[in-house]
């Protein structure tokens, strides 16, 4: 537990505007988020604020600070943020915030403690035959297209697969349906909650008005799915899972953990099968490599959970990746109590920033970081708190397993059998979420193993040393 005793020492940080203050660095945070963060890291160390000398808002980088924040969550706590302002007795705030993210103390940890029989690595195992039809669905409608948006197609597999282990729905039009629905909820969060006005025509009422179908939609999947006891899939699993002195989840419970699986859980493995597939491509060596580990071992077919073992490679390029471009790459949390945070005086209520991104980057930890590495994970071991692709802590990412054995799945079939291209001199950007911002076109080859380097502009410059 951190000492309370407030010191006089100023926080170094950018001298803020007037007027402005911290909100002129989260400005520059939004419009090129990578280098910023990293350019305060540079130039002020390990802690810095948003604005010199005050405790606001302050980030904190590198391993021993993540440790510090993240294994301290009664003091540093999670912020429902822009939800804790809305009215309470709405279907927004009934679905969207009681997520297990938002979650603080000892309701977060019996709630976690009832969903984790559902990611058991044994359970998540029984998907591995969805992960695979599915991607083989997607595969099959590239048949006849030249040219597709590889971030668009990964979004749309990763959320037939949620939709699908979710709730284990055969009928392929009743996936997209539902999936069409949560990914539409979703999207609408960002605006509706820049002006929580609720009036005809304005985003926040037309997202209440979506939150309360949606609810509605759920609430009848989970009756139907407490009739079918035998079923396998994920909301099966939640609705039976009780704890020791019998706990259940309630109906309201599962309907918002639903959301919030779908809504963790698509977005990001999307950006990293996205990231993936490009960084291949500008590695031709490494994809080469890979294709024989793929072929050497499958023969065209899709894996099973023993092959997945034995690729070791395929584990590697996975997991560089997740380090040069992290879906999760800054979160945050907030102060409960006056704390210092070391040597530097914070009151309660300050925000600390913390970074995967920045932590990913620190040369002392990774030789020549922003180079696309793999061969280091045959040797390489890191802490917790050194490789947090998943954050660390409480609140460490539920899904993380099943993540990573949907994008060994997904890959094994696709680079097996198709060899794609992204478009010469496509300009690439991210946003704060790593997504790339105008989408990733790429030409659809059947795999032939011309792998080739073709140049790309934009910020990925930046942030990778593409091979050329
Ligand atoms: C590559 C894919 C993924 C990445 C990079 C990722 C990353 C993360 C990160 C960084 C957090 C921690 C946020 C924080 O500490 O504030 C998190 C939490 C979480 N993730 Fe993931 N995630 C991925 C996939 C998934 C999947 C597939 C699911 C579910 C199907 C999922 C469900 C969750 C949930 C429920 C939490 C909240 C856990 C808690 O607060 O106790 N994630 N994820």
């Amino acid at each position: 537990m951190a000492i309370v005793t407030p010191t006089p020492s100023v926080i170094p940080g950018p001298r803020a505007f007037p007027l402005l203050g911290w909100r002129a660095s989260i400005l520059k945070l939004y419009r090129d988020p990578f280098r910023y963060l990293r350019w305060l890291h540079d130039t002020y160390g390990d802690i810095a604020s948003l604005a010199q000398g005050n405790p606001s808002y302050v980030c904190a980088f590198g391993p021993k600070l993540n440790f510090f924040l993240l294994s301290n969550p009664d003091l540093f706590e999670v912020s429902a943020g822009p939800f804790e302002k809305l009215p309470k007795n709405t279907a927004l705030v009934r679905v969207g915030a009681n997520s297990l993210q938002l979650m603080k103390g000892e309701k977060h940890r019996l709630q976690r403690r009832l969903m984790q029989p559902a990611f058991h690595r044994q359970q998540v195992t029984r998907y591995l035959d969805e992960m695979a039809t599915l991607t083989l669905r997607m595969l099959d409608s590239w048949q006849r297209r030249p040219q597709i948006n590889l971030h668009r197609e990964m979004e749309l597999l990763t959320r037939s697969i949620v939709v699908k282990t979710l709730f284990g729905f055969d009928d392929e039009a009743e996936i997209d349906r539902v999936g069409t629905l949560l990914e539409r909820m979703v999207s609408s969060l960002v605006p509706a909650m820049i002006a929580p006005i609720n009036v005809p025509g304005a985003p926040y009422a037309r997202t209440l008005r979506m939150a309360e179908q949606l609810e509605t939609e759920l609430h009848v999947m989970v009756a139907r799915k407490r009739s079918q006891p035998d079923a396998n899939d994920l909301l099966t699993v939640l609705i039976q899972a009780a704890d020791e002195d019998g706990t259940k989840l309630s109906d309201e419970e599962l309907v918002s953990h639903v959301f919030t699986l779908f809504s963790a859980g698509h977005a990001t493995t999307s950006v990293a099968l996205t990231w993936t597939i490009f960084l291949l491509g500008q590695h031709p060596r490494v994809w080469a490599d890979l294709l024989d580990e793929l072929q050497g071992t499958l023969h065209g077919n899709p894996p099973t959970i023993e092959n997945l073992r034995h690729l070791r490679l395929l584990d590697s390029v996975i997991k560089e990746s997740l380090r040069l471009l992290p879906p999760g790459s800054i979160g945050q949390r907030n102060a409960t109590a006056a704390c210092e945070l070391e040597g530097y005086a914070l009151p309660k209520g300050s925000t600390v920033i913390y970074s995967e991104f920045v932590t990913h980057r620190l040369p002392e930890l990774y030789t020549e970081p922003d180079c696309f590495k793999p061969e280091r994970w045959a040797t390489l071991n890191r802490t917790v708190y050194e490789y947090l692709p998943f954050s660390a802590g409480q609140h460490r990412c539920i899904g993380a397993e099943y993540a990573i054995q949907e994008a060994k799945v997904a890959l094994a079939i696709l680079l097996q059998r198709y060899r794609l291209e992204v478009v010469p001199n496509t300009r690439i950007e991210l946003d704060l979420a790593m997504r790339p911002k105008h989408g990733m076109p790429m030409r659809v080859f059947l795999q032939d193993r011309e792998i080739q380097h073709v140049p790309v502009r934009g910020a990925i410059h930046h942030l990778v040393t593409l091979a050329g």
